[in-house]
């Protein structure tokens, strides 16, 4: 884990590890003819992934004391859309991959038609996942967690994002549409989950804006890192098929800035992030180090 501090090495094989054994339970294979969407879930969701989403309910939840299962949970059904969003994006009909975080994506593993379903289950399950009282005593906070999620992963968000970006395979984008490309497909779920952590902290709305500018910056900075990787990253490492978007033809931060530039962008957003995480003292930290990360990470 090039790059990572110490701190964050441990938060993100703690999230990790947690996540893993989540997942298990969730997804326990039935002994009926369900059996290979559930393998096809369990594929896709255990035993890979930087698990940064989770990592950022964690880390902005523990800011304001969150009780452990209340975070676990949360960080699940943030996952549990993501994942999702990553089979649904490898699908031929999307980008047409094989690999993703070091296997064979789920279509290649199994086929079409269980992707699709393993995405349609993991989407549903994140809501599921929210609306059991486990997961919070309050249902108010349930309600606020289920509306934030639905929003991020939506027309509004990421879904509405991933339709931008087969958009840009064909059209030229100015830099402001791209950033409000990224902001969506990728920006709404890292922001959501920032914001899910703050809710489960009963943070009123106005004691949000320096997280909400937090999220928002490393959401770019995260997704123009992603860009960076796929025109120089290591395949090894980044476990997913590169150079994609070159050969797609694809308007990204890159396209338009060049790799300088967009990393110079890249480190002022970086820089920006942390600066909205001026009120808090050292307690975040770990939010600082992930900041840092989106950028410096080599996967
Ligand atoms: C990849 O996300 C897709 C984007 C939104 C850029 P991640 O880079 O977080 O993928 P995993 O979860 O680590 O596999
Ligand atoms: C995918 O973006 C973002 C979502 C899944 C919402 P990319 O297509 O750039 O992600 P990778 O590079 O395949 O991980
Ligand atoms: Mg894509
Ligand atoms: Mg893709
Ligand atoms: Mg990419």
């Amino acid at each position: 884990m090039a790059h990572a501090s110490l701190a964050l090495q441990a938060a993100l094989k703690q999230v990790s590890a947690e996540m893993d054994r989540q997942f298990d339970l969730l997804l326990a294979v039935p002994g009926d003819p369900r059996k290979g969407l559930y393998e096809a879930m369990r594929h896709a969701a255990i035993g890979g992934g930087k698990r940064l989403r989770p990592l950022l309910v964690s880390a902005t939840a523990q800011l304001f004391g969150v009780d452990r299962t209340c975070i676990a949970r949360t960080a699940l059904a943030l996952e549990c859309i993501h994942v999702y969003s990553l089979i649904h994006d490898d699908l031929p009909a999307m980008d047409d991959d094989d690999m993703r975080r070091g296997k064979p994506t789920v279509h290649k593993a199994f086929d079409e038609a269980t992707a699709i379903l393993a995405g349609d289950c993991l989407h549903a399950l994140a809501f599921e996942v929210i609306a059991d009282e486990k997961t919070h005593p309050d249902p108010f906070v349930r309600i606020e967690l289920s509306g934030t999620l639905a929003v991020a992963a939506g027309p509004a968000g990421m879904a509405g994002g991933q339709m931008m970006d087969l958009e840009a395979e064909k059209s030229s984008f100015d830099l402001a549409t791209v950033t409000r490309l990224q902001a969506m497909k990728t920006g709404a779920l890292i922001s959501c989950a920032v914001e899910s952590g703050a809710i489960l902290g009963r943070v009123p709305i106005e004691g949000r804006t320096g997280l909400r500018g937090y999220a928002r910056d490393v959401g770019l900075a995260f997704q123009i890192a992603d860009d960076i990787l796929d025109a120089e990253g290591d395949e090894a490492l980044v476990g997913k098929k590169l150079q994609k978007d070159g050969e797609a033809g694809k308007e990204t931060f890159l396209s338009l800035l060049g790799l300088e530039r967009a990393r110079e962008q890249a480190r002022m957003l970086v820089d920006q992030a942390i600066e909205h995480l001026k009120p808090y003292g050292t307690e975040a930290d770990l939010l600082r180090d992930i900041a840092r990360y989106t950028l410096e990470r080599d996967r």
